[in-house]
């Protein structure tokens, strides 16, 4: 299994998805760099979650806070005084390790069996407000986009005249310094996080959690993920976060084991009671109806865009041994197929030319791509045989390769490959943005 993450991790380089951050400089651990795929695919994917949970829904509403917040935030929230994991460190090569992920009691770097007594390290981290650093002017960069939701709880729901229930959702960057690392991007030290504070009557809390599980759990097949590779996993009450009253993972089987993809918990009315204490004001709703003033508890559903990236990737990578293509030229002893969803296919067009030497043909395929373009994230690709053009294409999950070829100069159609099935359908030209768009709500 190892192995079939190196083949991902060197395809995403090789195409332009994921670098390592800085690589001139060789690179910083658990840093990460979207390239002109991945940076698509990722938008793709917070496209489609905002879609579903902000568009398509009455009673959820985004908002886009800063990372950098009110020192008291973090203390309200308990973050600097809970948010740890248990580090120790090998004494014989100094490499540092979370005490809770280490399987047996031996240094997985240099194999010493000696180690310091494990410490809670924080995770969060700091850095300064303003010119003068000193302990006044301390302060973190978020960990969760969470926060922001609570602080600004009373802000929103007056301005949009919200009415409980009724949920604030944020994607954006967060910060953990995290102490393991390693899986690719699985433990990133900078990540998006897409969240939603669902807030709602006490009592009917534990309906409103079993409903955002199931949606979250959707959500992750939405993308494409099969069945079978998702389970969910209910954290036992001792190790719940100091926050939760019940919290479920979703957890997806990647090929160095099943690990947790995205989350739903019970906040309570945890962080709205605090974020009252600490600041001072009064953050109850007020039911004009019931005339009853009260604390909402809060459901989480909370998921990382890059986590579900890797997933999308895991999940998409398919090899065909003895390739797929039996011309001579294309063929391969192994053929990658990037099968990533429809509906997030970074590239969903490429236009190419039969051959690129033939002036008539580069001059029709360059018009077409222009007719494409304004539609689909389309790319003009001309180096190489087709069979290799197909190929590539394939490799980095484009849904359609349009080819312009010598009967597209006399009959004004073209071939529409079908990345998946490789069937090829001839299309007019003025048809082709409809035919397209039509495969695409097919699919949706
Ligand atoms: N507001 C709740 C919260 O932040 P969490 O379980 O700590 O909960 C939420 O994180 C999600 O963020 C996880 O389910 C995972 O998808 C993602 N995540 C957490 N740590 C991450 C990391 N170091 N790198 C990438 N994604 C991470």
């Amino acid at each position: 299994m190892a192995a079939l993450m190196e083949k991902i991790v060197s395809l995403c380089k090789r195409r332009g998805f994921i670098f390592p951050s800085s690589e001139i400089y060789g690179g910083v651990e658990a840093l990460w760099d979207y390239g002109p795929l991945g940076a698509l695919l990722k938008n793709n994917i917070r496209n489609l979650w905002l879609k579903k949970f902000v568009q398509n829904r009455e009673d959820v509403v985004l908002i886009d806070g800063t990372v950098l917040m009110h020192p008291k935030t973090w203390e309200a929230s308990g973050h600097l005084e809970s948010f740890t994991d248990p580090l120790i460190e090998c004494k014989k090569c100094h490499s540092r390790f979370r005490e809770d992920q280490l399987t047996k009691k031996e240094c997985p770097q240099c194999g010493g069996k000696d180690f310091t007594p494990s410490r809670q390290f924080n995770l969060l981290f700091k850095t300064f407000l303003g010119p003068v650093e000193d302990e006044a002017h301390i302060t973190y960069l978020r960990p969760e986009t969470a926060q922001s939701m609570f602080t600004n709880f009373k802000l929103v729901q007056e301005s949009q005249r919200l009415k409980v229930p009724f949920g604030i959702a944020q994607v954006g960057r967060s910060f953990r310094n995290e102490i393991t690392t390693g899986n690719f991007t699985f433990r990133s030290k900078e990540f998006d996080l897409a969240e939603i504070e669902y807030f709602v009557e006490p009592g009917k809390d534990e309906q409103w959690f079993d409903f955002w599980l199931e949606e979250w759990r959707k959500f992750f097949l939405d993308l494409g993920l099969k069945k079978e590779n998702l389970r969910l996993y209910e954290h036992p009450k001792k190790s719940l976060a100091h926050y939760s009253k019940r919290t479920v993972d979703i957890e997806y089987k990647f090929p160095f084991g099943w690990a947790e993809l995205a989350g739903v918990a019970n906040r309570t009315d945890y962080d709205l009671k605090r974020h009252s204490q600490f600041s001072g004001k009064d953050l109850k709703y007020f039911d004009e109806e019931t005339k009853k003033k009260y604390y909402p508890y809060v459901i989480e559903p909370t998921m990382g865009l890059e986590r579900a990236l890797l997933a999308v990737l895991c999940n998409a990578y398919t090899e065909i041994k003895g390739g797929r293509t039996k011309t001579t030229e294309a063929t391969k002893e192994i053929e990658v197929v990037f099968k990533i969803d429809k509906k997030i296919a970074p590239i969903k067009v490429a236009v190419m030319p039969l051959v690129k030497n033939k002036p008539e043909l580069v001059k029709k395929a360059k018009e077409i791509f222009e007719i494409l373009k304004p539609h689909f994230m389309t790319q003009y690709d001309e180096v190489g045989s087709i069979g290799r053009r197909y190929r590539r294409q394939d490799e980095i999950g484009t849904l359609f390769a349009v080819t312009i070829d010598f009967e597209t100069l006399e009959k004004d159609d073209l071939t529409v490959r079908d990345r998946d099935t490789m069937s090829q359908e001839r299309v007019k030209i003025k048809d082709l943005v409809e035919c397209i768009q039509k495969q695409l709500l097919k699919m949706d």
